[in-house]
C-alpha cells in the first residue's frame, strides 16, 4: 500500500452530476501519468442483469429484498475489482455509485482499510436541472421497453427510494460536499494527507469545458439594418453562414448543440444538424439575447435620435446601462452565466459542444472563460463567419477564433 494509493467514492443521489465529476477525475489524474479507473455501479448491473431489467424503480425499493441483495452483490463486485486494481499498479480507485447510507459507506470503509478514502458527495436540487438530467438518462436504451411517461416516473420514484436512505456526509474523515452545478464546496472534512488531494480539489471547482465552439448566429435582416432585438429570420446570407458552420463542422461529433430560443439560433443549428443523429439540440432561454426593454426592434439610428438620453447614457457606461424595461450587460451576466453552468452540467464530458448565441450573449460567455475587464466586455467582437474554440481544462487552455467561411 504504497501512499500514492487513494479509493474515491461518490456519494449522491441519481442525477446529482457523479459520473461526470468520476469522468473527469479520471481524464484529468490520466493526463497527469495517475493510474486512476473508475468502477460504475451501473456498469455492473447491466452486465449481470442487462439493461432494462433493472430499469424499474421496484428494483430499487428497499421494500423489495431480492433488489436489495443484488445491489449489495454488485457494489462487492465493484469492490473488489477496485481492491485489485489497486493491488496491481492501480493508484486511484474512483467508486462511481449513490453510497447514500452511512452503512454502505462503512462497507466501503471496511472493505478498504489501510487506504485513505476520500468521499466526495455531489448535490444538485434545482430542479429544472435535475428534469433534464432525467430526460437525458431515459432516452438510454435501459428505458427503451418503457413510454417516456413511465421511464420518467420511474426514475424520480428511484430518486426517492435514495432519498429515504439518505444520511449526508458528516463523520467521515475526509470528505468534500460539492454543489455540482456551481462548482462550489459547500462543506469540507480532510484530515488525512491524501495522495493528489490538491489537483482532485481544484479540478472539481473549476468549469471544465473539452471543446467548446462559440459560434453566433448568422446575418439577419435586423442586422443588415443595424436594428436591435426581435426575432427575425436568418437572411440568404445568413443561411448560406450556417451552411458553410454545418459543413465546417461535419467530421467533428457534436452531441450538445445549445442555443437561445430565438429563431435566428435555430434556424443556424438546423442546417448544422440536419442529417445528423449525432446531434442534440437544446433551447436555453438563457442564452436569448439581450432584452432591449422599449428599445427593441429599433436601429441605433433612431435610438439616438428619438431617446438621445438612452443613446448618451450608454454610450457612457455601456456595461452598467440597462435598457429601460431591459437589461444591461451588468444584469445579463448572472442569467448567461446560469446558461453556461446549465449546458456544462447536461452535456456531462462531452468531448465536443457547442453554443450558438447572440453578440451580447456570447460576449459575457466569453467573459466567463477569459477574463476581460467589464468596461471593455460591451466591445469584444463577435463576427457571423467565425467561432471560438474554447478549452478550458486543467492541462490545457486554448482561445482562437476560427473562420469557417471563406
Ligand atoms: O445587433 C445585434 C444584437 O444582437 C442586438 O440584438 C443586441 O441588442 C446587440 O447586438 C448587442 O450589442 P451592443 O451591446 O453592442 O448593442
Amino acid at each position: 500500500m504504497g501512499a500514492t494509493k487513494l479509493v474515491i467514492a461518490m456519494v449522491g443521489l441519481p442525477a446529482s452530476g457523479k459520473s461526470t465529476v468520476a469522468s473527469k477525475i479520471r481524464q484529468c489524474l490520466s493526463e497527469e501519468g495517475i493510474e486512476v479507473a473508475v468502477f460504475n455501479n451501473g456498469d455492473v448491473r447491466r452486465e449481470l442483469c442487462g439493461a432494462s431489467e433493472t430499469a424499474c424503480s421496484d428494483f430499487y425499493s428497499p421494500d423489495y429484498a431480492e433488489g436489495v441483495a443484488l445491489r449489495e452483490k454488485i457494489a462487492r463486485i465493484n469492490m473488489e475489482r477496485a481492491a485489485d486494481f489497486l493491488h496491481g499498479k492501480g493508484e486511484v480507485a474512483v467508486l462511481d455509485a449513490t453510497n447514500v447510507s452511512r452503512q454502505r459507506r462503512q462497507v466501503i470503509k471496511s472493505f478498504f482499510v489501510g487506504y485513505p478514502i476520500f468521499f466526495v458527495e455531489c448535490v444538485n436540487d434545482d430542479p429544472e436541472l435535475v428534469s433534464a438530467s432525467i430526460s437525458r438518462k431515459i432516452a438510454m436504451p435501459d428505458f427503451a421497453h418503457l413510454t417516456p411517461e413511465q421511464a420518467e416516473e420511474g426514475f424520480r420514484e428511484r430518486i426517492r427510494y435514495y432519498r429515504g436512505l439518505y444520511d449526508p456526509l458528516a463523520d467521515e474523515e475526509n470528505f468534500v460536499v460539492l454543489d455540482s452545478l456551481h462548482k462550489r464546496i459547500e462543506r469540507e472534512r480532510v484530515q488525512a494527507v491524501l495522495p493528489h488531494y490538491r489537483i482532485v480539489r481544484d479540478l472539481l471547482v473549476s468549469d471544465w469545458v473539452q471543446n467548446l465552439y462559440l459560434a453566433r448566429h448568422g446575418e439577419t435582416v435586423f442586422n443588415l439594418e443595424m436594428r436591435i432585438g426581435g426575432d427575425p429570420d436568418l437572411t440568404a446570407r445568413g443561411l448560406v453562414q450556417a451552411q458553410s458552420l454545418a459543413w465546417h463542422f461535419k467530421e467533428t461529433p457534436l452531441p450538445y448543440v445549445f442555443i437561445s430560443t430565438k429563431k435566428r439560433a435555430r434556424q443556424m443549428a438546423q442546417r448544422l444538424c440536419d442529417g445528423r443523429q449525432d446531434c442534440r439540440v437544446i433551447p436555453l432561454h438563457e442564452f436569448d439575447e439581450i432584452d432591449a426593454g422599449v428599445c427593441e426592434n429599433m436601429t441605433y439610428d433612431q435610438i439616438a435620435r428619438d431617446m438621445p438620453q438612452v443613446h448618451s447614457a450608454r454610450t457612457r457606461d455601456k456595461y452598467n446601462y440597462i435598457y429601460p424595461g431591459g437589461e444591461g450587460y451588468a444584469t445579463l451576466k448572472e442569467r448567461v452565466e446560469r446558461g453556461v453552468k446549465k449546458a456544462l452540467y447536461l452535456s456531462g464530458n462531452a468531448k465536443h459542444i457547442m453554443i450558438i448565441g447572440h453578440q451580447a450573449v456570447n460576449r459575457m460567455i466569453l467573459s466567463h472563460f477569459l477574463y476581460r475587464r467589464t468596461e471593455d466586455v460591451p466591445y469584444i467582437y463577435i463576427p457571423q463567419d467565425r467561432y471560438f474554440h474554447i478549452v478550458a481544462t486543467q492541462w490545457r487552455k486554448v482561445f482562437e477564433l476560427v473562420k469557417f467561411m471563406g
